[in-house]
């Protein structure tokens, strides 16, 4: 029987994975009270007890706008980690699937980014994901035998976890009747139930000799939107629910009226034609995954 081990099991997109994973092999999950990244023997050793087939890593240091003055915990956590995995992975024969971000590009293009378009990230956070793709690429490249997968993916919102733009969108809308969301930054929200999904149906590629090669990967729900109308989106959808909302209207900004920390990129969208490929199944648009979440949340929270 396979053995998986599901890293960052109790993040949002880790949550939805100890449903998905489960199903395929025996699953051993850890969340940070059980390995903290920042301590690179004690990713070595838990590796080492646990002798999975597989590893998945779901656990990032994920604070974007943090990231620009915590530049050296960002690395710890999301470069020389994800490293030190491959190489034990490299060592004992096992495979690793290991998720990135849209944040690795600058957003200058205006039509979806592809797995072969140069990285360039304009921020700490995009900075420290980018070192961990290189860290992993390097342990492959120097032992073509490690077979790993490093998923792209974007937007990410979902019902389990800390928080994201849907929950803060819902918690604001409750409470006030305007609310101003930048206009001018597109990209693809993406459910983490989307994404456990894509990884566990990848998984049986990366547990077993596969035509899947090893490398980067492409995923988000279909089509492009902004902020701005992934907020108006989510309005209607909750109002359509029966959420609880005073909000009345949504106003269009620019980036330049909303200054953050670190710069985000202005176009991310990413091309997702090579991991459809492999999953055959097509992903749903935006705004339907969008409404099931919804759903779900309401469940959650009104029962
Ligand atoms: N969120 C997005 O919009 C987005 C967009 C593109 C890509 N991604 C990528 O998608 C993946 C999953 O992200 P997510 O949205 O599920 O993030 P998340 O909810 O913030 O989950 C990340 C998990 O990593 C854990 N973690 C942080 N520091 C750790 C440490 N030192 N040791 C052990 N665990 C630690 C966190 O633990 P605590 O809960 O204790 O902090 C949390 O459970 C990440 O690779 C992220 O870079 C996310």
């Amino acid at each position: 029987m396979s053995r998986i081990l599901l890293i960052g099991s109790a993040g949002q997109v880790g949550q939805e994975l100890q449903t998905t994973l489960k199903p395929l092999g025996d699953l051993i999950s850890v969340a940070r009270e059980h390995l903290d990244l920042t301590q690179p023997d004690r990713i070595r050793q838990v590796i080492q007890s646990a002798q999975p087939n597989l590893i998945v890593n779901a656990a990032a240091y994920t604070a974007v706008d943090k990231a620009e003055t915590e530049m050296d915990l960002a690395k710890a956590i999301n470069a020389e980690a994800p490293t030190v995995m491959a190489e034990v992975c490299q060592q004992m024969g096992a495979s690793l699937i290991h998720i990135s971000t849209d944040y690795v590009f600058d957003g200058s293009k205006n039509t979806p980014y592809t797995e072969t378009d140069t990285p360039n990230p304009i921020g700490a956070y995009g900075q420290s994901k980018l070192l961990g793709e290189e860290g992993i690429r390097q342990v492959g490249d120097r032992s073509p035998d490690f077979h790993y997968a490093i998923l792209r993916t974007a937007w990410v919102y979902g019902a389990q976890g800390k928080g994201n733009f849907v929950k803060t969108m819902l918690r604001v809308g409750a409470d006030r009747p305007e609310i101003r969301v930048v206009a001018d930054q597109v990209g693809t929200p993406t459910w983490s139930t989307e994404i456990a999904r894509a990884i566990a149906k990848l998984s049986p590629h990366f547990l077993a000799a596969s035509e899947a090669p090893s490398g980067i990967y492409h995923f988000t729900n279909n089509g492009i939107t902004s902020w701005y109308d992934f907020a108006v989106a989510i309005f209607e959808e909750a109002e359509a629910l029966g959420f609880p909302l005073k909000l009345e209207q949504v106003v269009p900004i620019t980036t330049a009226e909303y200054p953050t920390p670190t710069r985000r990129p202005a176009y991310s969208a990413l091309a997702c034609q090579k991991i459809s490929a492999i999953l055959q199944t097509p992903t749903p648009q935006w705004r339907q995954s969008l409404r099931h979440m919804l759903t779900e949340l309401y469940s959650l929270t009104h029962s």
